[in-house]
């Protein structure tokens, strides 16, 4: 293995975004910068133990503790480099971390959950591996019936069970663009279309792993109800999410003690 030195095969690729700079019970061991052919990653990915097992974690905005980059926003993260860098560890199960804004009643700010399907909505971002100039060339329609892996999200959800962190099993994300966040008329758009959930993150990360035959999960967590849906419209998306984010990485950190176990 080129981009590595002897440490075994990690058990799991974790994706952090957003209020994930470093994950509790995490031991490093190498600091990598892998080159891809689609150029750089974003920052590093560090190989290490999470409670003892093996994982490489990744922050898709180049924000681990330690970093010295800048914030990459999410239409400008590089994710093709990120999910082949992680592939070419031999990654088989990527675990991405996602904080989302709340459409649906069941997903108010501080709730964790499995979205099951998703409609993109982002636009202009590399999105495939299969180019007639890319490195692979062009392969074949890849399915996307099941965007998010089941088979991870049932050991997720066995291990929220036994972390005793409640978490939503279903939900439809809607990935925008961003980097600005959606008016409430677009909120009602995304919500008469069927989604739960809205981020910036879910795609192309999900098809490109896909693409790479990967098992491929999101973990969202709700940080602030998403525009005009707050109930007490009196506080400001900021200010929820300020007051949210400890809550999420807390039972975020008791989940992935669990998931580990279950690898
Ligand atoms: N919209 C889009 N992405 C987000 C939001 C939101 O309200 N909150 C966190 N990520």
């Amino acid at each position: 293995m080129a981009l590595k030195d002897k440490t075994p095969e990690p058990a799991l690729g974790i994706i952090g975004g957003t209020g994930i700079e470093e994950l509790a019970g995490f031991e490093l061991q190498q600091r990598l910068q892998p080159k891809t052919p689609f150029g750089a990653i974003s920052g590093s990915i560090l190989l290490g133990t999470l409670h003892g097992v093996d994982v490489a974690l990744l922050n898709r905005h180049g924000l681990l503790k330690g970093e010295a980059g800048q914030h990459i926003p999410p239409h400008a993260v590089n994710y093709r480099a990120n999910i082949w860098a992680l592939a070419q560890l031999s990654v088989k199960r990527v675990l991405a971390l996602n904080a989302v804004g709340g459409i649906s009643s069941n997903w108010p700010p501080g709730q964790l959950g499995l979205p099951h399907d998703l409609i993109d909505y982002s636009h202009g971002r590399a999105h495939s591996y299969f180019d007639p100039d890319s490195a692979l060339g062009y392969h074949h329609h890849v399915e996307m019936s099941e965007p998010f892996s089941a088979d991870l999200g049932q050991l997720i959800a066995a291990a929220a069970q036994a972390a005793n962190v409640s978490l939503q099993t279903s939900g439809v994300v809607a990935v925008t663009q961003g980097p600005r966040l959606e008016t409430p008329a677009e909120i009602k758009r995304l919500e008469q279309d069927g989604c739960d959930l809205v981020g910036m993150t879910s795609m192309p990360e999900a098809a490109l792993a896909a693409e790479l035959q990967l098992q491929y999960s999101s973990l969202a967590f709700s940080v602030n109800w998403a525009a005009g849906k707050a109930p007490d419209a009196q506080q400001g998306i900021h200010d929820e999410i300020a007051a949210t984010i400890e809550h999420c990485q807390t039972q975020l950190s008791q989940l992935l003690a669990q998931l580990v176990k279950r690898l």
